[in-house]
């Protein structure tokens, strides 16, 4: 088991080059399975998630290899229609395979994704709107066997809710459908800018994508491109509350500060002052971190759940009471625990927490459980006094490409160690 030992106290300085977007790289690498070319994928962050996903494309039949941060893949023959179950387990956004296993060749199977450390995560959006293109879907014992008799048809489909997966999984099934797909109360978020803008690259009829209507006119076939994956804006996100909590001052390079227009008021009213430039975010962080308004997270373009554990690993330390309101998911403050032991005053209660800033966190042996509240811990520790061993490292590396190192090189005493 391996953990992050970090000696906290440090003011961060320098500058950070933020990796691709793991929740754009994701859909992306499904979206590979409808390509008859070669896609050369680059700025492909060096992730567990990502290495998932390119064993799910070779267990399909496709050839993936990763390389200097490039996904080159191959998808000339797709033989299996079938991600196995290991691999579901391994990646619960393995689910956006199904739109495009099924574009490509007409069948899938797959193990239901179940619920994950942020709560129950259902998929009957995902099913519905796929059913409404002609997919029959019969479940057996956790296994989805999904088929399309007749083909697949493009539909118009409202969505309850704007869900991120289900928007892509309908992009993915809509692109080489017969007809026109509509999708109302589409998901909005960059990744799904980016998914359209890569399908269109290989030949896709997609528009719309980034607006709450996304119009797909399918085609009879997909080729390959070379295609740059957009940068991580949660990381962006991260890297700014880690040089908010420890006073600090960073310059993140290929940080998109358009992607994150809910978030960078929220530092500037702690105190902090940001500056943003063409594919770049400078941030300092000299003065006292001051509490913020109430924080909410919604969908695209509102507060992003994703950052939520890491701004609120920063309001910590922020002089007086702010508010966050976690509107996406259930189980979503698990961190909230871990950061109380060290010394953070929180009070959850159902979807709301309660944060009164603190002077001092103390360095403790903590627990991550999830991606986004580990390096919630991460932050923590750099600002605490003392030692703090962050265990669990797993949940942190499916999303953060070696985040140590990242911040070792902005003056961090952090390095991981096996025990
Ligand atoms: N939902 C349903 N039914 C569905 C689909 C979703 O009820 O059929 C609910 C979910 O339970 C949840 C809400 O809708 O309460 C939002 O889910 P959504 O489908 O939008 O999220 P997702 O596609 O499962 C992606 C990201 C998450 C991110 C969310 C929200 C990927 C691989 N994952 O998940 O990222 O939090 O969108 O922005 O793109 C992360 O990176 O740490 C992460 C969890």
């Amino acid at each position: 088991m391996q953990k992050l030992v970090i000696r906290g106290e440090k003011r961060l300085n320098g500058e950070i080059t933020v990796q691709g977007a793991k929740n754009s790289a994701l859909a992306l690498l499904a979206g590979c399975t409808l390509c008859s070319g070669e896609v050369l994928l680059k700025n492909c962050p060096a992730l567990s998630d990502v290495f998932a996903a390119c064993r799910i494309l070779n267990r399909l039949g496709c050839k993936s290899r990763y390389y200097d941060n490039c996904v080159q893949v191959n998808a000339g023959a797709v033989s299996e229609c079938a991600v196995p179950e290991d691999l579901m387990r391994e990646m619960r956004s393995s689910i956006v395979f199904l739109g495009a296993v099924l574009g490509r060749k007409g069948q899938c199977e797959l193990s239901y994704p179940g619920g994950c450390e942020l709560g129950p995560r259902p998929i009957d959006m995902h099913l519905s709107a796929l059913e409404q293109m002609g997919v029959r879907i019969n479940e057996e014992y956790g296994v989805l066997c999904c088929e399309c008799p007749y083909g697949l048809h493009g539909a118009k489909i409202s969505l309850g809710f704007p869900s991120v997966g289900a928007t892509e999984n309908i992009m993915l099934a809509a692109a080489l459908a017969k007809g026109e797909t509509v999708i109302h109360n589409a998901a909005r978020e960059p990744e799904i800018t980016d998914l359209g803008n890569f399908l269109n690259c290989c030949g896709a009829r997609i528009s719309g994508h980034g607006t709450s209507t996304v119009v797909i006119s399918g085609v009879e076939k997909l080729h390959g491109c070379e295609y740059e994956v957009m940068p991580d804006r949660i990381v962006s996100a991260t890297f700014m509350a880690a040089a908010a909590i420890t006073g600090g001052e960073l310059d993140l390079r290929n940080a998109r500060a358009c992607d994150l227009e809910a978030v960078i008021p929220v530092f500037e009213q702690m105190g902090c002052q940001v500056f943003t430039y063409d594919a770049r975010i400078y941030i300092n962080a000299k003065r006292p971190l001051k509490a913020v308004r109430t924080i909410r997270t919604l969908p695209y373009p509102g507060f992003p759940t994703d950052a939520q554990a890491v701004v609120m690993a920063a309001l910590t330390k922020a002089k007086g009471t702010s508010v966050i309101i976690e509107n996406i998911f259930s189980s979503r403050y698990r961190h909230v625990d871990e950061l109380v032991r060290m010394g953070a005053d929180i009070k959850t209660e159902g979807k709301v927490a309660v944060i009164e800033g603190v002077k001092k966190l103390y360095g403790a042996r903590v627990r991550a459980s999830d991606l986004r509240g580990g390096a919630a811990l991460v932050l923590a520790g750099l600002a605490a006094q003392g030692e703090t061993e962050v265990e669990k490292v797993c949940y942190i590396d499916r999303g953060y490409d070696n985040i140590e190192k990242c911040l070792r090189e902005v003056g961090a005493d952090i390095c991981r160690k096996t025990s």
